[in-house]
This record gives structure tokens, C-alpha cells and sequence, in this order.
């Protein structure tokens, strides 16, 4: 039997059926899944139990992986990061919305994410789909940003580092390898030619050539975006779901109302390339936006009458 995508999502998120990734994924099913990740952008896996080592090679048939800078990681295995939180041990800044690591120059293309332990309550994982997100936008904003670029930083990270000399010296040589780096506000997404709006409140500070109060009530605007229902999917985990997003279409926030509970994730990426704005790609290749969401282009049966109980003279002004 070979794979098959089950769609679980509106706007994104499909469940992948007849692959089994603790063995090794011929060319025809990876294939398969980079398709399948291009089209639903959040890949789900059920009942796959893996070690840590299959996820490092499942990640590894998509590119090289990264290491994260920042988060916490197996000893002797530095591009695995273990997210193991419980009562001594608070989960940390994934609780804002945001793709991954795009204080890079080149952010991880793909990310994929594992369930080892997962509480009795809470501890979802909520997806948004950005390129469904810069549909939503009316016409005239997206014509505005299609030309913008933003400023990304490692802001969130510098609070890990201790008001002592040594730790100073430290996040002064890590400002200097991830400098402020600047994107294009909607990216072109490779494969697809989608449109994808590629600001998020974790890394994003500001949009350049704006005064500080234009660039804040836009980015307030645009954040805005992968709050709305329509646009996500939550993903409740199980024990032995693997997740693999498409880091270059999707937001994600993990919500942390678990918390004393125990919740153990293994993650990597995959290393992607730097972020192509709308006129950087090629015309050929590029989508043009389609209008997603119902509510902003009809108003379904709603039209006006008048109720003849309701029907009452003013009240008078006392
Ligand atoms: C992350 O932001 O990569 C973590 C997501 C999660 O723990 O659900």
C-alpha cells in the first residue's frame, strides 16, 4: 500500500496513512511526503514509534540538519533537540506564535516534532497557515507589503544569558554570528509559488523604512492574522505522533497550559534556504492570491428585515 494524505484542516494539516518511519523511507515515499508537505503544509503521523536516532534520519532524507543555537539538545547528538518539561523544568518561549529560527539568514525549511510523553490535559500544538493568512488580506494591504522587507532578531534568547561578565561577552559574540537580519515580508514559497506572509511576533521587530508607529500597527495587523480560527489546526498529540511542518508556510504555538504536567518532545530541522520575496522570484513561478475566507467576500442568507415586535417608537431622552 503506499501513502496516502488524509485532509484534517481547513486552511492546512493532512494525516498521513501507509508509511511506517522506523524504517528507512525508500525515494518514492520521500517523495512523496516533500509533496505532500508542499500541498498541506502540516504533515501528521500517528503511531509511529521511533527513536531518536529515526528521527535524525527521517529528517536527514529532506537535507542537512541544523542545530539550534538556543534550545536545549542531546549531549552528543547536537542537532536533536529534547524539549523535556515538567514540574523543575517550565516549557520556554514556544508559547508566541511563530515559524522557526527567523533570526537565521537561512531559517530551517521543515520542522519535524515528536511526541515521547504527553500529558493527560492540554500541551496542543496550534498551527496556522501563512499563505492562507496573506489571502485573508484585503486586496490593497497586500499590494502594500508584497514589496516590504522586515527586521528579524534573536531578541527572545538574550534573556537566557546572566548579567555577568562572562554571559555578556558571550551574547555579544552570539549578536555578532546572528546579527538583525532582514526578509521579505511575504515570501514566495519554492515549491508551490504561494504567497506566504512571513512576519511573526517572536522574531519579527520591525518593517524597515517605516517610522517605529507605522512599522508596530502594521506588524499589530499582520500578527493578527495567524490568530484567526479559520486559518489553523490544532494538533492534539499522542504518544509516538511525529509532526512535520513546513517551516516556510506555517506558524506554530505550542500551548503551554499543561504545565506542571510532563511533556517530552524530540525535534530537528532541516536547514532551508533564504527567504525569496515577490519580486525577487521568478513571475512565471509565482501564485496569484486566492480569497479563502468566506465571511470577506459574501454575507451568506444575512439580509435585512424588519421585525414588527421589535418595531417600537424611540424611547424618549429623559
Ligand atoms: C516548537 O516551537 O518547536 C515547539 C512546539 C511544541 O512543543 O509543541
Amino acid at each position: 500500500m503506499g501513502i496516502s494524505f488524509r485532509r484534517v484542516g481547513a486552511s492546512l494539516a493532512a494525516e498521513v496513512e501507509g508509511v511506517d518511519l522506523a524504517r528507512p523511507l525508500d525515494d518514492a515515499a520521500r517523495d512523496a511526503i516533500h509533496d505532500g508537505l508542499a500541498e498541506h503544509q502540516l504533515l501528521i503521523f500517528r503511531g509511529q514509534e521511533i527513536t531518536s536516532d529515526q528521527l535524525m534520519e527521517f529528517g536527514e532524507r529532506f537535507g542537512e540538519l541544523s542545530v539550534h543555537p538556543f534550545a536545549p539538545h542531546v549531549e552528543d547528538a547536537p542537532a536533536l533537540i529534547r524539549f523535556e518539561n515538567d514540574a523543575d523544568t517550565p516549557p520556554f518561549g514556544t508559547d508566541v506564535w511563530h515559524s522557526d529560527e527567523t533570526f537565521r539568514a537561512a531559517p530551517p525549511m521543515a520542522t519535524a516534532l515528536c511526541a515521547k510523553v504527553v500529558p493527560e490535559v492540554g500541551g496542543d500544538t496550534v498551527f496556522a497557515s501563512m499563505s492562507a493568512a496573506y489571502e485573508g488580506l484585503s486586496a490593497r494591504l497586500r499590494g502594500l507589503i508584497d514589496g516590504l522587507q522586515a527586521v528579524h532578531d534573536m531578541k527572545p534568547f538574550k534573556q537566557i544569558f546572566e548579567d555577568t561578565p562572562e554571559d555578556r561577552e558571550q551574547l555579544r559574540r552570539f549578536e555578532a554570528i546572528y546579527p538583525p537580519i532582514t526578509h521579505p515580508v511575504v515570501r514566495v514559497h519554492p515549491v508551490t509559488g504561494r504567497r506566504v506572509l512571513f512576519v511573526n511576533p517572536q522574531f519579527t521587530i520591525r518593517i524597515k523604512d517605516m517610522d517605529e508607529r507605522e512599522s508596530a500597527s502594521l506588524l499589530d495587523t499582520l500578527f493578527h492574522q495567524a490568530l484567526i480560527p479559520e486559518l489553523q489546526y490544532r494538533l492534539h498529540w499522542r504518544p509516538h505522533t511525529l509532526a512535520l511542518w513546513d517551516n516556510r508556510s506555517v506558524q506554530h504555538y505550542a500551548v503551554h497550559d499543561y504545565w506542571p504536567q510532563t511533556r517530552i518532545m524530540d525535534r530537528v530541522t532541516v536547514k532551508g534556504a533564504r527567504p525569496v520575496g515577490v519580486a525577487a522570484a521568478d513571475p512565471a513561478t509565482v501564485q496569484k492570491p486566492k480569497k479563502l475566507i468566506a465571511g470577506a467576500v459574501s454575507h451568506g442568507a444575512h439580509k435585512p428585515h424588519l421585525v414588527e415586535d421589535d418595531i417600537r417608537e424611540p424611547a424618549a431622552a429623559e
